[in-house]
């Protein structure tokens, strides 16, 4: 320790994976923080099912890291944490997406601050860029990849033409999936992450019961496969953006084209893209989770909050929630290969105003593939016209839509 500097004490309550590299980056780090800002940082007590007592530890410190996850009983430790006028920092996505405003309120109330950055996309620092670097900026979309397990086995299922069931055991030998990968796959870990970002990037009250889901359990081999074929690749989206006075936030599958920033990004490794029209955009990309990468971007905000003045969101403006956008799609359906069949699924296109870019037909025995992708159109206008074509005689399976982006950004 050196002579002048005085302690900055840090309670911390989890010793998991990332409460226990954080609890060993601090130590090792403590020194050169002490020597640069003349506050050392120290850990003053830690909390597990075990050992600890939270009341102790709170009292003894000056700021709050929790890393147990979940709400219960994480929700009253924070918010008993910052009622005690201590700062609060958490790497907890579900605690953020469904007590926010709660939290924000009572940090506003205590003069102290709360950060949140590990809770998205790791160690990507999209949470500070937002509501730090680009606070004076209109945002306008806030879209990204904020789950690492999905994009895992999206890329696996593209450089291997694995099936989704093979690409998951992968994932799951490699340490990129849980036991259990349910919250993963459904899409509902990117929901909470989106809910987030869009409550930062505009200022609305928005949670996670606000943002419709949709996971890659039902992608297949053959969809990437085809895909390929059309220039596009899969990935895991999630999007939040300004539609005609409200807010869209939502996560789905989506092909983009190869000139998509998004579209390079690989494996577990998260990217969220930023658009103003004052900066153009902004990709940030990095590891999205990991005991060590996440208790870094943790330190990085205990650090920050040694420094005053506070940071705290403003309070948040309601905004209506859009749902039905304009989208582009991939639609594959197995038909009866006989003459006319394709003439038919034109005029139902046809008829709900949906336009064809492009198309692959394959034929399989008696019955053939179409993979088409259509132009933009409102998603309720396409659904109708999916509707119609999935009860026609000749159709051979339940057709398989998947959004496509078309934006390329060169
Ligand atoms: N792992 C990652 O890569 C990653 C990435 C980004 C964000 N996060 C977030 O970081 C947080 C921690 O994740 P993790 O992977 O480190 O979890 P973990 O390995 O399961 O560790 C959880 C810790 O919390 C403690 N705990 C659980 N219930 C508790 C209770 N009621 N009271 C006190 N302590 C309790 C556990 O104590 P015991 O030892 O007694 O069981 C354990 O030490 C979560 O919010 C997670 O979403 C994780």
């Amino acid at each position: 320790m050196t002579p002048n500097s005085s302690r900055f004490r840090v309670g911390v309550l989890g010793a998991g994976t990332v409460g226990a590299a954080f609890h060993a980056l601090l130590e090792a780090r403590a020194d050169a923080i002490g020597a640069e800002m003349g506050l050392r940082p120290e850990i003053s007590g830690v909390l597990t099912r075990s050992r600890g007592d939270f009341e102790d530890i709170l009292e003894r410190s000056d700021l709050i890291v929790e890393l147990i996850g979940g709400t219960d009983p994480a929700l009253e430790y924070a918010l008993r944490t910052l009622r005690a006028k201590r700062h609060f920092v958490t790497a907890n996505k579900q605690l953020l997406s469904r007590h926010g405003e709660e939290l924000f309120a009572a940090a506003g109330e205590a003069g102290a601050q709360l950060r949140f950055e590990a809770a998205v996309a790791g160690v990507v620092p999209a949470i500070r860029v937002i509501a730090e670097t680009l606070a004076g900026a209109h945002i306008e979309r806030v879209h990204g990849i904020v789950n690492g397990t999905t994009n895992f086995i999206l890329t696996a299922m593209e450089r291997t033409g694995a099936s989704y069931e093979e690409a998951l055991r992968e994932a799951q030998e490699l340490g990129y999936a849980e036991a259990d990968p349910t919250e993963d796959v459904t899409g509902r870990d990117a929901a909470a992450k989106m809910a987030i970002l869009a409550r930062l990037a505009f200022g609305a009250p928005v949670g996670l019961d606000d943002v419709p889901f949709e996971g890659i359990e039902s992608v297949t081999a053959e969809d990437i496969a085809y895909a390929r074929e059309l220039g596009l690749s899969l990935k895991l989206i999630g999007s939040a953006e300004r539609v005609d006075g409200g807010l869209s936030v939502q996560v789905y599958p989506a092909f983009l084209y190869s000139g998509h920033p998004l579209a390079a990004v690989n494996g577990s490794f998260n990217a969220v893209t930023i658009e103003s029209p004052d900066i153009t955009e902004i990709t940030l990309s990095g590891p999205g989770a990991g005991g060590s990468q996440t208790a870094s971007a943790v330190l990085g905000d205990v650090i920050s909050a040694m420094i005053p003045p506070p940071f705290n969101s403003p309070p948040a403006k309601p905004m209506p929630l859009v749902t039905d956008r304009e989208s582009a799609f991939y639609l594959h359906v197995e038909v009866a290969d006989r003459p006319g069949v394709l003439a038919q699924v034109a005029e139902i296109l046809g008829m709900q105003g949906v336009s064809l870019e492009s198309l692959v037909q394959k034929g399989i025995g008696e019955d053939a593939r179409l993979a088409m992708v259509m132009h933009p159109v409102l998603e309720s206008r396409f659904r109708a016209a999916v509707g119609l074509i999935g009860r026609l005689d000749f159709v051979r399976s339940a057709p398989r839509v998947i959004r496509v982006i078309s934006e390329t950004f060169e």
